[in-house]
């Protein structure tokens, strides 16, 4: 097999949210390929829904990000989709917040643990198996996708402790990241906060609007960006 677009994208977390809308809305152009990546393809009827009319640029790939066997199966499977292509862009975009109003004196250590599995192990392991096929690509970027309530200063009070941690640790995974690759580009991303699972029905923003945004601020990066934390409006956030 092999993929003549311009552009390859690998998601993480593509079944739903945030990244079942970035697939819809790359597709849209005929520049982009997408390497979906979730846990359960035969139940990702939504995804999945998306491959026929996709012309060949939508491979639904299954992964789950804590399964370490799982990420270089799938790292094998995307190569043999791929041909001599690379991954332009890499999205870490799977994660979860398993308890929302946890905090420093409430939240449970198996949770966290849990939590800190998935939102930071998982990109990294993921971000080191992948590695070869981004070098082969033509933009080389990896996007982490992160949130606000990783940032330090930013005033959301005592909940989702551990979610906060490990965007905290995410955020800093991406400036290790950067410092010791400098020839490819790392960011952390914010998407806003959006109506998805995650996010909730109260969020103030349609994933859709969220995720055009997240893609403009992508492929308008240059190297200059890397180690840096976006929102989707493009704009730089402090750590
Ligand atoms: N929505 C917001 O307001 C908001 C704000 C800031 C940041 N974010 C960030 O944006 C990203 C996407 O969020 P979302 O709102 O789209 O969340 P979501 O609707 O809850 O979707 C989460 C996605 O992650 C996948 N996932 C969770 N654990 C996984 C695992 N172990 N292996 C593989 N996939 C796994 C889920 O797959 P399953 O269906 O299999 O569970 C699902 O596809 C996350 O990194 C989140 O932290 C979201």
């Amino acid at each position: 097999m092999s993929v003549n677009t311009e552009y390859v994208w690998f998601i993480t977390g593509a079944n739903r949210g945030i990244g079942l809308e970035l697939t819809k809305q790359l597709l849209q152009s005929p520049s982009n390929a997408v390497l979906a990546a979730c846990r359960n393809p035969g139940q990702a009827t939504a995804l999945q829904a998306l491959v026929p009319a996709s012309n060949g640029r939508l491979h639904v790939l299954p992964l789950d990000v804590t399964d370490r066997q799982f990420v270089r199966d799938a790292r094998e499977a995307a190569t043999a989709i791929l041909g001599d292509k690379g991954i332009d862009y890499l999205i870490n975009n799977a994660a979860i917040n398993l308890r929302e109003w946890d905090s420093a004196f409430t939240l449970e250590p198996d949770v966290m643990q849990q939590v800190f599995e998935t939102n930071v192990v998982g990109p990294a392991y993921i971000t080191q198996v992948f590695l070869p096929l981004v070098e082969k690509s033509e933009k080389k970027t990896v996007v982490n996708v992160s949130s606000e309530l990783g940032r330090f200063n930013a005033d959301f009070g005592t909940r989702s402790t551990s979610y906060s941690i490990a965007k905290a640790g995410l955020n800093m995974l991406t400036y290790k990241q950067q410092k010791e690759r400098p020839d490819i580009i790392f960011i952390s991303l914010c998407p806003g906060w959006l109506r998805t699972d995650m996010g909730g029905q109260e969020a103030p923003d349609d994933v859709s609007v969220g995720v055009e945004g997240v893609i403009k601020t992508v492929v308008g990066l240059t190297p200059a960006d890397s180690g840096k934390f976006f929102n989707s409006k493009g704009q730089s956030l402090s750590w």
